[in-house]
């Protein structure tokens, strides 16, 4: 049956069944993917949006009911309150793997909205039903109140006719290839065009060795290939910094990805190399040379690349976020030199710069790059990954607790291929 919903303010047309929730229909058919699946039977509360302005779980609220009322999901929020959270989350870095960060922040914008100054026990009453897997319950409270003494200062500044007041609070949302690998106990590098490459790099079952580690695209983008996992653990921001730091990139072209899984790329170093796995906080010890070579070498080619093609020796060129220039006035970005860098030979040993001279490494006032995204639900989970013909697999609950299956048709299951 056809429905009309009003998200964010924007009318959808739906043609699907009355008693679909409404979470399944703004996540798949929608395609808005901020709001998020934690249990289907209201216990997580990762679902929640606001339907008419009250906090609500979407799994448990039906598309016929939602006809004429106004819905607003995390991507929707809206007004220094919302901005408010979402910054100062970022700032705390509250998340960790970000999974509950969508309702909690619903959750906690609605409690602001009523209560300026909420207590301890205010914030434990109204989030007790939206879960965080990694317990980070210490520091949602620590960043409501963060929020609410901001928002009690704006209201003060507003309040005296402040020049501020026109400003507000912003929340915000901004948010070659190189690829190198150990294979034979040198370091490789190679460079190429986006896309293509770095697909075979991820999907190949045997990843080229030349595009293992870093990417950087003729976009300027710089994709940083992670042999770990990050659950919210902060691995892909550490590799980060690390490439970071020896490439002379800006963290605005920075994007992390997961590697292929394959030991001979990406074995464990702290495990002797002949495993690919993520555990007992080896992350960043078993990666610090091998990335720090990568961004270091893939640097050396850009830097080579300028010498040639501006005719200046390569001493005296100099590589910081993400330009190349000379003393002459001649500069360019890492997109620009991307593909004449890739013809170059790759450098078999490079420097590595001393501890004195990091500026990215150690630096305790840099946030974490993935924070932001996943206070406003921009962050993309595996759940919100869609491939062509990817089917999705559901598991019925039971409407009551204790109820048992009473019968079950396997065939149609079976009969998939
Ligand atoms: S998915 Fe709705 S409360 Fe868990
Ligand atoms: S589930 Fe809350 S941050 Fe991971």
């Amino acid at each position: 049956m056809a429905y009309t919903l009003k998200i964010n303010g924007e009318s959808k047309s739906l043609d699907v069944d009355g008693d679909m929730p409404l979470l399944w229909a703004i996540r798949d058919i929608v395609g808005m993917t901020g709001t998020k699946f934690g249990c289907g039977v209201a216990q997580s509360g990762a679902c929640t949006i606001y339907v008419d302005g009250s906090p609500t779980r979407s799994c448990q609220f039906r598309v016929e009911d939602a006809d004429g009322v106004e819905i607003t999901t995390n991507e929707g929020l809206s007004g220094k309150v919302a901005s408010t959270v979402q910054k100062v989350c970022t700032e705390m870095d509250v998340p960790q793997c970000g999974y509950c960060q969508s309702g909690q922040v619903m959750a906690a914008v609605a409690l602001l909205t009523e209560n300026k100054k909420p207590t301890d026990s205010d914030i434990d009453d109204t989030l007790a039903g939206n879960l965080c897997r990694c317990a980070t319950y210490h520091r949602i409270r620590a960043g409501i109140h963060e929020a609410a003494r901001q928002l009690e200062a704006y209201d003060m500044l507003f309040s005296q006719n402040n020049p501020l007041k026109a400003g507000g609070i912003q929340a915000d949302r901004r948010q070659f290839l190189v690829g190198s690998a150990a294979a034979t106990g040198g370091l490789l590098i190679g460079f190429g065009s986006p896309g293509p490459v770095a697909d075979a790099a991820t999907k190949a079952a045997t990843p080229n060795p030349f595009h293992a580690y870093v990417q950087i695209g003729s976009d300027n983008k710089v994709t940083i290939f992670s042999s770990l996992m990050d659950r919210g653990q902060g691995a892909y921001h550490g590799l980060a910094t690390l490439v970071i730091e020896e490439l002379g990139a800006d963290w605005s072209q920075i994007h992390v990805t997961g590697a292929a899984g394959n030991a001979k790329l990406y074995g464990n170093l702290m495990w002797g190399g002949a495993a690919q796995g993520t555990g007992g906080s080896t992350s960043t010890a078993g990666s610090f040379d091998r990335y720090r070579i990568a961004g270091a070498a893939a640097r050396e080619m850009l830097v080579q690349s300028a010498a040639k093609s501006w005719g200046v020796p390569a001493e005296d060129i100099k590589v910081a976020k993400g330009k190349i220039s000379h003393a002459s006035g001649k500069s360019a970005s890492f997109g620009e030199l991307a593909s004449a860098a890739a013809k170059l030979p790759v450098p078999q040993n490079v420097a590595l710069k001393k501890p004195e001279e990091w500026t990215e490494i150690g630096d305790t006032k840099r946030r974490r790059f993935d924070t932001a995204p996943k206070t406003n639900g921009t962050h993309t989970f595996t759940i919100d990954v869609k491939l062509p013909g990817m089917l999705t697999t559901v598991v019925a609950h039971g409407p009551t607790f204790g109820a048992k299956v009473k019968s079950f048709d396997a065939a149609e299951v079976i009969s998939l291929e």
